[in-house]
């Protein structure tokens, strides 16, 4: 799979986004040989710069940020094709000068008219730069050439501002140039849970409501929210993470098997599992939200949310989200699915576990299966990729004691190859045309039609409990599962 005739226009091309992901990601894929020779990458931004400037800022991030080894020679090859184009979004003075960057590239590049528009930007943004796109005659594919765009999240912040949303860009760009980066999506883990189900016959049989008690995923990291208080406030982490990330890694969990492995088939499956999510109906006692205050990390004194630059000080912005969700088709009816998410907890780590439930008898004294937890398959999405599964065994000794093993698959051990950044693989489909990993806008709205009442509910009740950093988030978030009789899992 190796990429045709193409460039790409990052607008934003100055934000962290395109510096620690987009610009590394470009290079990596060059590097793995995955580019066409004469591919372009085109910066547009509010800034007084020359190609060459461009050029040295994304020399910095590659070595900064790349995965794979810097190599002079991919370097050289890769920094030819680079254009800086200086302009505001609304400034048709700088579209005229990104379509004839264009034309020139198409020429001197060969890059065939084939053209990507990441747009790297606030989505307040988002009208001005399509129908600029439009105006200027770049948003439409030619005869046997394309253009497609590709858009970075939040899609909105609630089911009618992604309605909106999506009018605009649909506006301009037939629904199949349209790219949504989930990047979660691009993770090799993500990925295999497909795999797992699917590629195999000894999970399926037990991967419904007949053996599974429950299903927990979980999202957890040790940052704060860093430099981020201005996207941040007023968001929060539900809307952040679990309207996107969250929600698709249940869809992967729970859908049914897709007709192939094709975009079009994927979205049916997960429109159809998404589709059959239903809150409960009692939100405040089965919906947790939390916001960290000051704590330790790390060895590290940390500053709470409140106190983090930029922050209103009454900010009731959530930065821990937890909430029960049932899917009411015959595959899952009454088993909970919890997820959960946090910004400054115990550590980083984003699993998925099944939860299985405990033998309908069982033949040993109460005594000797004391210590014994339930059965459990858990999706280590990072970071340690891998599989661990969860069950019972012997105790070696004359006593028929029986305790929790696991049995352990790690990619680092399995495979020698390494895995490619999310964005990397992202950016190559983008190139490729392939859609198979982006959710669609239907599946965006879906998933913001099932977090919007939550929000609402919140919005109307008080405000978020608070925990400290560096701990497992509110206790309201224990007690939850607590009254369903199960708990967290400590990752
Ligand atoms: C982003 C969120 O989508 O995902 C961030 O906006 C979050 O708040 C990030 O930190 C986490 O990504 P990853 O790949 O580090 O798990």
């Amino acid at each position: 799979r190796i990429a045709g005739p193409s460039g790409l226009v990052i607008f934003g091309v100055t934000g962290d986004l395109s510096r620690k992901k987009l610009m590394p990601a470009v290079y990596d894929l060059a590097n793995r040989g995955l580019l066409p020779p004469g591919f372009s990458l085109v910066g547009f931004a509010r800034r007084d710069w020359e190609h060459e400037d461009f050029a040295q800022v994304v020399h910095e991030s590659v070595k900064e940020h790349a995965r794979t080894p810097f190599r002079e020679e991919v370097w050289e090859q890769l920094s030819q094709g680079m254009r800086f184009v200086p302009g505001v979004f609304d400034d048709d003075e700088a579209f005229r000068t990104l379509k004839s960057t264009i034309e020139e590239l198409d020429k001197s590049r060969g890059t065939g008219g084939n053209f990507a528009f990441y747009l790297s930007v606030p989505p307040k943004f988002f009208p001005t730069v399509v129908s600029q796109l439009k105006k200027h005659g770049l948003s439409e594919s030619g005869e046997g050439s394309w253009r497609r765009a590709v858009i970075e999240k939040p899609f909105g912040r609630d089911l009618p501002s992604a309605q909106q949303l999506n009018a605009i860009v649909h506006d301009v760009f037939h629904p199949e140039q349209v790219f949504r980066i989930d990047h979660y999506l691009g993770k090799e883990t993500v990925q295999n849970i497909l795999a797992l189900r699917f590629a195999n016959t000894m999970f399926e049989p037990l991967w419904n409501r007949s053996y599974v008690d429950h299903v927990q995923i979980t999202m957890a990291e040790d940052i704060g929210i860093g430099g981020r208080a201005g996207y941040y406030d007023g968001i929060g982490s539900a809307r952040d993470v679990i309207q996107n990330h969250l929600l698709q890694l249940l869809a992967l969990t729970a859908m049914e098997e897709p007709a192939s492995f094709g975009a079009k088939a994927l979205l049916t499956e997960k429109l159809k599992v998404l589709n059959a999510v239903r809150l409960p109906n009692d939100l405040g006692k089965h919906t947790v939200r939390g916001q960290y205050t000051a704590g330790w990390q790390g060895g590290l004194k940390v500053k709470g949310y409140l106190e983090e630059d930029g922050i209103d000080p009454k900010s009731k912005t959530d930065t821990f989200a937890a909430m029960r969700l049932e899917i009411d088709n015959r595959r899952w009816a009454g088993v909970p699915f919890y997820l959960r998410t946090g910004k400054r907890l115990g550590r980083r780590v984003t699993e998925i576990a099944v939860v299985f439930q405990r033998a309908p008898h069982s033949p040993f004294d109460a005594t000797d299966t004391q210590e014994l937890g339930q059965n459990a398959l858990v999706i280590r999405v990072q970071p340690d990729e891998g599989i661990t599964i969860r069950f019972g065994s012997k105790v070696p000794g004359t006593q028929m004691e029986i305790r929790d093993v696991t049995m352990d698959f790690a990619y680092g051990e399995s495979f020698t190859e390494s895995s490619p950044e999310a964005y990397e693989r992202l950016l190559l489909d983008v190139l490729l045309g392939d859609a198979n990993l982006f959710p669609r806008h239907q599946e965006v709205e879906r998933s913001w039609e099932i977090l919007d009442p939550v929000e609402h509910y919140w919005e109307k009740h008080g405000r978020p409990e608070q925990y400290a950093a560096g701990t497992w988030g509110p206790q309201g978030a224990d007690q939850m599962l607590a009254r369903d009789g199960r708990s967290w899992r400590r990752p």
